[in-house]
């Protein structure tokens, strides 16, 4: 079965009462139970996870190499400032789908920039929770497509 790694990022553990206004109110519990939903009703399989700390990312996208098929990556302030994270993506080869709750071009200048995008095989972004549903159907589509 596809299997397919949803990567979290820092404060996103806190999703649910981090700034209600700009991620809405939905946990990231919430979240992964929507992933896992979506998971089974498109037939893949989901493995979910959410660190805060960079290096700790770096081996989370190093071992979905040889286990995991796509990653859909939240990288959270990680995604503006990481050349390490946007290594460890081109470095296992694995397509990845850069995700945010948020509109980043919507918001500060400094959140333009993204060293994901550089190496992501596409960016979701602006569409709150139902984002991660958007990047499971694309993801698994495009796995579909290069069988
Ligand atoms: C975020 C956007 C980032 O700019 C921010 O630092 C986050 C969350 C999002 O999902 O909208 O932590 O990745």
């Amino acid at each position: 079965m596809t299997s397919i790694l949803v990567l979290n990022g820092p404060n996103l553990n806190l999703l649910g009462t981090r700034q209600p206004e700009i991620y809405g109110s939905t946990t990231l519990a919430d979240i992964e139970a929507m992933c896992h939903d979506t998971a089974k009703t498109i037939g893949v399989s989901v493995t979910f996870e959410q660190n805060n700390v960079e290096g700790a990312m770096v081996d989370l996208i190093h071992a979905a190499r040889g286990t995991q098929d796509g990653i859909i990556l939240n990288a959270g302030a990680y995604t503006h400032t990481s050349v390490a994270l946007m290594d460890a993506v081109s470095s296992v080869e694995i397509p990845t789908i850069e995700l945010h709750l948020s509109n980043i071009h919507a918001r500060e200048e400094f959140r333009h920039t993204s060293y994901i995008a550089k190496v992501a095989l596409g960016v979701i972004c602006g569409f709150g929770a139902h984002g991660y549903v958007l990047a499971l159907e694309a993801m698994a589509q495009h796995l579909k497509s290069k069988k």
